[in-house]
Formats: structure tokens, C-alpha cells, sequence
């Protein structure tokens, strides 16, 4: 058999081009098998070995069969003979013989050429389901993408595909990320890319047809409480609390919903902004179901703005406030405070939050400077502090070295140009940016109304930096200065009409 296949193949490369595309397809072959081998049993999952095996191998595989019949056609064409007589010449008189079905020559040609076909479908079928994988987008082009891997694996989302929310459903959708991937390749290969990697991404699909297909929109989804533990910058990095009962149900009438409101089925809204950035928001339309609609305009903006800008119209969805549902960049605050909240971090080290504070937020050249600066900030202090008293404490400073450099690695990323706070967040209003982009004063309608941004809008207040979690659900003491304030946030919460799990 594997003579007979052997002498097939001696027929067949009847010149150098020839006995190239032979050793071109077999090398391709018998490689992409073992690669994949090695990867169903667990030992590959480098994303640069799965470039080779799916993306290098099939093009081998591919150019050695186009360079067979091209030999053949050289050959034939320099030899000035017919194919009959050519056979004739390369092949035993029982192998061109012709049969019932055709000569064995042709039964062999024709069954390799199935074979063929069925392995170039399996293999691009692979090469797809491979490119599908996070592991390859986040990976494969290390250096560009790093920062997203890293943050995408530590986020709600880090078992979603990067392709469930990038690429969407359809063949156009598919075709079309495919063939932008590759320029993307080609421009990551030229080190020509901008840094950090801009938001808004533009190509991201309407979420209907990625973050709905996981995500119910007119879902219930009642009210969510969150706390916030801060922690102080004084000897004993005191804890305060501010807690939020947010109203995050869709709802259907005004005034009776929440937070989900914007895309509900029964209204669209639709902004256009400054530029591309939707940081700065000019006018807002809200449309309902019977077509009737109201605008809002920014009186700020209103008389300032080029009529050019109007042009760019967005309709609001997730992404307008989820922009950071799975790139999770943490404020530098934020990320302490979470740690030592979850007992990473001894807090009976002196000064432990102003000190990691100011140790991850120094300028810092280089990665690697900053992961030698926390830790030479660090020992520093706590040497001058006379702190380090016996083994017990040099092991919380080496802890807590560890992980603000945790938190360093995490969040900066110099090669990418990505420090804090690059990457704005929409989910809330820190800086006046997120809701309050459009939730705010200036934003009126022809009756001079403005878009509601009253505090309990989008969530009753239980405590707002204080010593307890749920201090504003105690009887308030008259003798504070915030009396009313308490009471009118207690009776919010207890008697609102808005609170979903209420109506
Ligand atoms: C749950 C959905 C989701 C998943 C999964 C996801 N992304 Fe994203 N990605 C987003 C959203 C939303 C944005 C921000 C879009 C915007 O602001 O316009 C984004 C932005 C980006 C950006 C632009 C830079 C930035 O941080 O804003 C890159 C690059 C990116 N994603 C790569 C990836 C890679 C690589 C993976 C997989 C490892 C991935 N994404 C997985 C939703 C997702
Ligand atoms: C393939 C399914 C899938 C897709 C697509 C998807 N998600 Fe998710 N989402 C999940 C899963 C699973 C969780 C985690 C649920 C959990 O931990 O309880 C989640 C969690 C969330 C959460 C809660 C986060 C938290 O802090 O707990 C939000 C918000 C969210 N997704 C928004 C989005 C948005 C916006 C998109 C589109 C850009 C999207 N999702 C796309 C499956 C998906
Ligand atoms: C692009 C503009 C825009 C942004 C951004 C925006 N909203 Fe709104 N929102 C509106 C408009 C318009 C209305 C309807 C007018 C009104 O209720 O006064 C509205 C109404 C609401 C309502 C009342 C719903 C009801 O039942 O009547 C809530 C709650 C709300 N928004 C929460 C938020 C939160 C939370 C954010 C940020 C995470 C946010 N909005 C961001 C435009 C926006
Ligand atoms: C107006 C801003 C806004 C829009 C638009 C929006 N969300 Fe949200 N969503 C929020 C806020 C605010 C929360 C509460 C965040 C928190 O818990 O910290 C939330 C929470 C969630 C949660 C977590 C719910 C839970 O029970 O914990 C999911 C899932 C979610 N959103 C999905 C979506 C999806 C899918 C879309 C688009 C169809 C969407 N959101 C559109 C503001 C928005
Ligand atoms: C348009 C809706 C909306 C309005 C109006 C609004 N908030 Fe918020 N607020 C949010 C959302 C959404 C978050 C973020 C929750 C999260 O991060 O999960 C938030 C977070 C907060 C936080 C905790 C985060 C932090 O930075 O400390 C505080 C405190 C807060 N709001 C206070 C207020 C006060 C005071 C007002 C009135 C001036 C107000 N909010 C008005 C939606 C709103």
C-alpha cells in the first residue's frame, strides 16, 4: 500500500516544482495532524503554535497542491507530449489501464482529491473555531492586546468569548470581522496601531445582537444594593460606607421604571455628540412606541456647536453605559479599597491606604519601574515610620508590596500607553461624566424641563459616607445637621413608588 502510494507519488512530481508541492502538502499534512494531536490531548495551547498549525500549515497545504497540476502543466507543455503519452512513460501499464470506472491513475487522483477536500474543510473549520477563541484574540498579538486580556479574565465576562460581543451573528457580521482581523494583523505586525487602542469602537455590533442574546432586556430585574467600602487616609485607614439601592428595572411607563428604562421595547433614545468621543452630548431624543417624541437640547452647547457635529446619531444601548462591562480598568482608589475590603491586606499596618495610594500612582518610566517603585515606596515609608518591628511586620509590608504590585499590573500598561483612568466609565457619574452626561440641568426640553437628576432617580441612598451601612434607616438624631436630609432619604426608600420589587 504505502509503496504503491510511494510510486503514485514518484509519477506524479515529475519535476522540481512538482516534487516541491509534494513535500510542501505532505510536510503540511503530517504536521497539522500532529499539532492538533498534541493540542486535543492538552499538551499545545500556545496561541503562536495555533497560528502555525491553522493559519501557516493549511496555506503550506494549499500550495502544494496548486503547485502539482502547475508542474504537471510544465512539464507537459516542455515535453511537447500528449498526457496519454506522458502516462504511458510515469505509470505501470496496470495503473492506467482503463477500467469500468476509469484508469486506477484517475480512481487514485479522484480519491485524494475527496480526501483533500475534506480535510481543507475540516482544517478551516478548525482555523475559524481557533480564531474564535479568546486565548488567540487575546494572545496572539500579545503585546497589543495584553491589557484587555488581562482585564477581560479578571471581569464578569471572562468565560464570554470576545467574539460573542465583538463579531455578533450573521455571515456579513462574520466575513466582515474576519477580513478586519487580518488588517488588524498585518497593521499589529507593522507596529502600526495607535496606542492606547481608541474607544468608541466602532465596529462593535448593535448589542440586540450580542449582549441580547445572553441578556433579556425587558427582563425584571428589580433593584440591586451595593455597597462601596472606603477606607481613610489616616493612621488606622478608618472604613466609611455608602450604600446605593439602585433601580435598575426596565419598567414601562414613565415614572414607574428604573434604570433599564432606555431599552426598554416601548422607547428609543437617540443622542448625538460632540466629536467621537460621546463624551459631551448635544441634543437627546426620546421616542416612544406611537412614534411621538421629545427633545432635549443642551442649552450649553445649543448656539456652539458646528451643525457638522449633528451628523453622528447614536442610539442608545448597553454599551452606553456598560462601556466597561468587561475591560474593567479600576480607579486606583477603588482598587485598594477592594482589597483590603477583602482582606488582602492587613490594615493594621499604619497609613496602609494613603501609603499603597501613593505607592501605584507615582509617575512611573516603565513596568518594571513601577513594580520597583511600590516596593522601594513601601519599605521606605515604613523604614522611616520605625514601623518594622520583628518578622510579623516586614511579612504585612512584603504583602502589601505584592499586591498594590498586583494592582499595578493589572491596570497600567506603559508599551499601550494605558495609565489610570484611560479608559472612562459610563456606569455612573464620576466626574460629571457617565449619567450625568445627559442627567443634568442644561438638558431641557422646548418647555425648558430638563432630563430628571434628582439623587433618587436611579437609586435611594442608605448611607452616603458614614460609619454604618444602612445609617440613614436609624431613627435620625435631631441634632445633626443632615436631620432632614436622613429623613427625607429613609422615607424615600421605605415608601417610594418608583422602588420596583414594591410596585
Ligand atoms: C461582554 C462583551 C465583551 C467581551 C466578551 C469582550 N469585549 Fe472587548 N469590548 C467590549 C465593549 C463593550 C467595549 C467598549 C466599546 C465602546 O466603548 O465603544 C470593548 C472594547 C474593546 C477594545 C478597545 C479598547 C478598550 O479597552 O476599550 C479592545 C481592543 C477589545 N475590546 C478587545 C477584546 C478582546 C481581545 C476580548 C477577548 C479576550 C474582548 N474584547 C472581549 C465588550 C466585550
Ligand atoms: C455569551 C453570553 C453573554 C454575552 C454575549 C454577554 N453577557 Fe453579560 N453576562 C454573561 C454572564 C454569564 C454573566 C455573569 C453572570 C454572573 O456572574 O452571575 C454576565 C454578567 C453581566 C453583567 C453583570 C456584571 C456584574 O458586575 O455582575 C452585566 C452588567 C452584563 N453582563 C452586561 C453585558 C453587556 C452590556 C453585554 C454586551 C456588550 C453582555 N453582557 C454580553 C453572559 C453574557
Ligand atoms: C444619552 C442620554 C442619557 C444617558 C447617558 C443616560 N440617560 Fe437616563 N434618561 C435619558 C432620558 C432622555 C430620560 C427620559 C427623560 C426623563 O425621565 O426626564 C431618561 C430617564 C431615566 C430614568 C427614569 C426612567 C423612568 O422610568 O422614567 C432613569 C432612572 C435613568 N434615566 C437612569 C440613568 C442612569 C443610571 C444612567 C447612567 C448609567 C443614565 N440614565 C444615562 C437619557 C439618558
Ligand atoms: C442607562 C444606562 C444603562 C443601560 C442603557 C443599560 N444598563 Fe444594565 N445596568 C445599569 C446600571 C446602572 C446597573 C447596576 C450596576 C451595578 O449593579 O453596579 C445595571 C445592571 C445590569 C445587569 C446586572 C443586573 C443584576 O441583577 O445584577 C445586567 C445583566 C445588565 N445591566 C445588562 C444590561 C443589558 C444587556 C443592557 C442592554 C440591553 C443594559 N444593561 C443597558 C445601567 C444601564
Ligand atoms: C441618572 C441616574 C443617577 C442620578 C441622577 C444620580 N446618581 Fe448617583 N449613581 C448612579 C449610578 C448608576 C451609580 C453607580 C453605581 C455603580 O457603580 O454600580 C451611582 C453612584 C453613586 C455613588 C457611589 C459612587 C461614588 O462615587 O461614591 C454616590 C455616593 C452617588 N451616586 C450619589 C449621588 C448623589 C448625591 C446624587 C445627586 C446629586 C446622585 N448620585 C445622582 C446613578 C445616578
Amino acid at each position: 500500500m504505502f509503496r504503491k502510494y510511494r510510486n503514485f507519488l514518484r509519477g506524479i512530481s515529475v519535476n522540481r516544482i512538482g516534487q516541491v508541492g509534494v513535500i510542501l502538502t505532505t510536510t503540511a499534512f503530517v504536521g497539522f495532524l500532529f499539532f492538533e494531536f498534541l493540542r486535543l490531548i492538552g499538551v499545545l495551547d500556545n496561541a503562536y503554535i495555533g497560528l502555525i498549525t491553522y493559519l501557516f500549515f493549511p496555506a503550506m497545504f494549499v500550495a502544494g497542491l496548486v503547485l502539482m497540476p502547475l508542474a504537471w502543466y510544465r512539464y507537459r507543455k516542455r515535453q511537447g507530449k500528449s498526457t496519454r503519452e506522458l502516462l504511458n512513460e510515469r505509470f505501470d501499464s496496470v495503473d492506467i489501464r482503463e477500467g469500468f470506472f476509469g484508469s486506477r491513475v484517475f480512481l487514485v487522483i479522484l480519491l485524494l482529491t475527496m480526501v483533500n477536500v475534506l480535510f481543507i474543510a475540516g482544517v478551516g473549520f478548525r482555523t475559524m473555531k481557533f480564531m474564535d477563541e479568546p486565548r488567540f484574540c487575546g494572545t496572539a498579538c500579545h503585546s497589543v492586546m495584553g491589557p484587555e486580556w488581562t482585564a477581560y479574565r479578571q471581569s464578569p465576562h471572562s468565560r464570554v468569548k470576545c467574539v460573542e460581543c465583538h463579531v455578533g451573528q450573521g455571515v456579513d457580521a462574520v466575513v466582515s470581522a474576519k477580513l478586519n482581523g487580518l488588517r488588524q494583523m498585518a497593521l499589529a505586525m507593522l507596529s502600526n496601531y495607535q496606542r492606547p487602542i481608541p474607544t468608541p469602537v466602532h465596529q462593535l455590533r448593535p448589542s440586540r445582537e450580542t449582549c441580547e442574546q445572553c441578556h433579556w432586556p425587558d427582563k425584571f430585574y428589580g433593584s440591586r444594593m451595593v455597597t462601596f467600602t472606603r477606607y481613610g487616609m489616616d493612621r488606622n485607614s478608618t472604613a466609611s460606607y455608602t450604600t446605593l439601592q439602585l433601580k435598575i428595572d426596565t419598567g414601562h411607563k414613565a415614572g414607574k421604571g428604573g434604570i433599564h428604562w432606555h431599552i426598554a421595547s416601548d422607547n428609543e433614545v437617540r443622542y448625538a455628540s460632540v466629536g467621537d468621543k460621546r463624551e459631551n452630548i448635544i441634543w437627546v431624543d426620546w421616542r416612544r412606541r406611537d412614534g411621538s417624541t421629545r427633545r432635549f437640547e443642551n442649552i450649553r452647547l445649543k448656539h456652539k456647536v458646528n451643525t457638522a457635529d449633528y451628523s453622528r446619531v447614536r442610539i442608545m444601548d448597553c454599551v452606553d453605559c456598560h462601556n466597561r462591562v468587561t475591560h474593567v480598568y479600576e480607579p486606583p482608589e477603588t482598587a485598594v479599597d477592594n482589597k483590603i475590603t477583602r482582606g488582602m491586606v492587613d490594615r493594621t499596618l499604619p497609613f496602609v491606604k494613603r501609603e499603597m495610594l501613593a505607592a501605584i500612582t507615582a509617575d512611573y518610566p516603565s513596568d518594571e519601574a513601577g513594580l520597583q517603585g511600590i516596593r522601594n515606596h513601601l519599605f521606605g515609608f515604613y523604614r522611616s515610620l520605625n514601623a518594622v518591628a520583628g518578622a510579623r511586620m516586614s511579612d504585612q509590608i512584603e504583602n502589601a508590596v505584592r499586591v498594590a504590585q498586583a494592582i499595578y499590573k493589572r491596570n497600567i500598561h506603559h508599551h499601550m500607553r494605558i495609565g489610570w483612568n484611560t479608559y472612562p466609565n459610563h456606569l455612573g457619574h464620576r466626574d460629571e461624566g457617565g449619567c450625568f452626561r445627559c442627567h443634568n440641568p442644561n438638558m431641557r426640553d422646548r418647555d425648558g424641563k430638563a432630563i430628571r437628576h434628582g439623587c433618587t432617580l436611579c437609586h435611594s441612598i442608605l448611607a452616603y459616607d458614614e460609619a454604618d451601612r444602612f445609617q440613614y434607616l436609624y431613627k435620625p438624631d435631631k441634632k445633626n445637621p443632615n436631620y432632614r436630609m436622613h429623613l427625607f432619604l429613609r422615607d424615600e426608600f421605605l415608601h417610594s413608588k418608583v422602588q420596583a420589587d414594591k410596585n
